[in-house]
């Protein structure tokens, strides 16, 4: 029996890129899949239906299962279809891949209000709005007595935990996104739904041009190993895990820690006094992770 044999998936942002390789490697090891995407140019202009179908037909050649969808996920009656499409079309749903994104990159002192809203519009609530609605199909299914046993995966990145100049907009979303998916990882799990998220590193359309690699590199930076690991937790084997964030590419997966209580002192209602305190544990405080600083990342 394969992985995913049976399970109804939905990959938003599948047309391309790293959403892409998770609705091929889905539908490679099982699952049928609702292959969303609203066909935009990386920086959330337009809209074309065709790299949707394209992946579609890619599926189906392989004698897979899936459908086309071109709703926008951070429109609220958008996202609803979506959740609906893959119910009416395959009686169900027990996967939500939350893939699709945008950048529009810019010094915080040049940005403007728009691309502040476009990104953080279509990742946030991009996000939220399908997780929402999959969330109430899932707790209708649990009242009327049927078994739940799905999964949430989340698109993240080290834009958003570490914190990258130039994306303001990008990184509070993504940032965002990671503190999404352990609230709703809490939320959900008495309905049976475990919540994560991915921060990504791969070539794709949003990333070709930010490096020199070689061809050593970049086949770590295939989303398909990505991909794997996304197939891996939307899978049944995957039920004990939630509410983690996993940095993934070809170089390795691994579990980003999330903030922690660190040194502590006495509070007081004079801040004259605070100094010396505030600076000594400052001092005894980690460094914040940085995403020049990374160790393993950085090969
Ligand atoms: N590539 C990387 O290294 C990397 C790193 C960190 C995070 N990510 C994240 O991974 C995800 C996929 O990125 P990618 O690199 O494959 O980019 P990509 O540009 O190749 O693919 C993104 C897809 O999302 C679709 N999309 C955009 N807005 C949409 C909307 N409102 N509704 C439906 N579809 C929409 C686009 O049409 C596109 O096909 C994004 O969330 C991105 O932020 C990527």
């Amino acid at each position: 029996m394969k992985l995913c044999e049976g399970r109804i998936a939905i990959v938003t942002g599948a047309g391309r890129g790293l959403g892409k390789a998770h609705a091929l490697m889905l539908a490679k090891h099982g699952a049928k899949v609702v292959v969303n995407d609203l066909g935009s140019s990386a920086d959330g202009i337009g809209q074309d239906t065709t790299p949707a179908e394209a992946v579609v037909a890619e599926i189906r050649a392989a004698g897979g299962e899936a459908v086309a969808d071109a709703s926008n996920v951070a429109n609220w009656e958008g996202a609803k279809s979506l959740i609906d499409t893959a119910v009416s079309h395959f009686g169900g749903l027990d996967i939500l891949v939350n893939n699709a994104g945008i950048l529009r990159d810019r010094m915080l002192i040049n940005m403007t209000e728009q691309e502040w809203d476009s990104v953080t519009t279509v990742h946030l609530k991009g996000t939220f709005a399908p997780t929402h609605h999959a969330a109430n199909y899932w707790r209708q299914q649990t009242k009327d007595g049927k078994k739940v046993d799905a999964r949430v995966i989340n698109t993240s990145s080290h834009s958003g935990l570490f914190c990258n100049i130039g994306q303001a907009n990008y990184a509070a979303a993504k940032a965002g996104i990671a503190s999404f998916s352990l609230v709703a990882a809490r939320e959900l799990q008495r309905y049976g739904v475990t919540v994560n998220a991915i921060a990504p590193r791969a070539t794709t359309r949003m990333t070709e041009g930010l490096g020199q690699w070689t061809p050593e590199q970049l086949e770590r930076r295939d989303p398909e190993w990505i991909a794997a690991l996304v197939t891996w937790l939307a899978s049944s084997q995957s039920s004990a895990v939630s509410g983690r964030v996993f940095e993934a590419w070809g170089f390795g997966y691994s579990v980003a820690e999330s903030w922690q209580h660190g040194p502590l002192t006495e509070a007081s209602k004079n801040p004259e006094t605070l100094g010396p305190e505030i600076t000594r544990i400052v001092g005894e405080a980690r460094k914040n992770a940085g995403i020049d600083r990374d160790t393993w990342m950085d090969i």
